[in-house]
């Protein structure tokens, strides 16, 4: 295959923010007017989600789990990996969009702001780091965009649920039902989401942080559940008691793109305090 139009076909978006500024257009905060996002949505995040819809199989999401999940890809700090990051190479202008590790900091500085505890604000430096999974050469639909559960029926409240129409999965009458292979209320640890950035970090980070933070880490981008109330009837009694706090995480994550941009390198020694806090020199991802 032509290399140029695999590129284009498994990184329709010009950058992974471009997903995130597509959550702001569908998730607008009061002071924006309303506005038809079906259809002023861009066609480059439309055909993102043909593909992540079509393409993340259950069986997909277990091999991926497989591959990256039990940490064998490298050893690295979380300063490293944060320059690791950064170094991804995409198709957004670096003068007036912000770098990866700017968008953390936005997010992390926002929290700090609000006065809220120390494990709170280092989830808001952590949360995006799974997305080093696309310098591993992972396509764009298996690193971000909005988590669903496979292994049940699609919801419709998962935007372009019409593509999943696509997917092999919709033909298997198991993986139809409500619960699908799964037990109602059995939560959604045991539930094969998705795959991406979300699943990914929420491993590296396990052994590390609190519940709270594992929430908002493992499900931020599972907006079907946390701002459409999808996938009830799988939810725990925990996954229930700890939904408010990714709400509450999700303030900053989407709506702290403010068009001031921190200074990494003077608030690198508050950070790396803050990660020596919580971390080893080294961890596995
Ligand atoms: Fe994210
Ligand atoms: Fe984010």
């Amino acid at each position: 295959m032509d290399v140029n139009v695999e590129k284009q076909e498994s990184a329709p978006l010009q950058s992974l923010d471009e997903w995130e500024e597509d959550l702001l257009e569908r998730y607008p905060t009061k002071e924006h007017v309303f506005r038809d996002y079906a259809a002023e949505v861009r066609p480059t995040v439309k055909e993102f989600y043909r593909l992540n819809h079509t393409y993340q199989t259950r069986e997909f999401v277990r091999a991926k789990k497989e591959q990256y999940c039990q940490l064998e890809t490298r050893k690295m700090s979380v300063w490293e990996a944060m320059e690791f990051l950064n170094t991804l190479v995409d198709d957004s202008d670096p003068d007036t969009d912000a770098t990866q590790i700017e968008h953390l900091m936005q997010t992390s500085e926002a929290i700090r702001a609000d006065g809220h505890p120390r494990w709170f604000i280092l989830t808001g430096l952590l949360h995006d780091l799974g997305k080093v999974l696309c310098l591993y050469g992972e396509p764009q639909w298996a690193v971000v965009g909005d988590t669903f559960a496979t292994g049940c029926r699609y919801s419709d409240k998962v935007v372009f649920s019409e593509f999943f129409e696509a997917n092999p999965d919709s033909k298997v009458a198991e993986y139809q039902t409500d619960c699908g292979v799964y037990e109602p209320g059995c939560g959604f640890d045991k539930v094969d989401l998705s795959f991406g950035h979300d699943e990914y970090l929420y491993h590296v980070v396990k052994d590390y942080m609190p519940l709270e933070s594992l929430y908002m880490i493992r499900y931020h981008s599972f907006y079907p559940w946390h701002r459409e109330g999808a996938y009830t009837h799988l939810a725990s009694e925990q996954d229930r008691e700890m939904l408010n706090w990714i709400k509450e995480f999700n303030r900053y994550d989407l709506y702290s793109k403010v068009d001031v941009r921190p200074d990494v390198e003077k608030l690198r020694p508050y950070y790396e305090e803050l990660i020596n806090e919580y971390f080893p020199p080294q961890i596995r991802w």
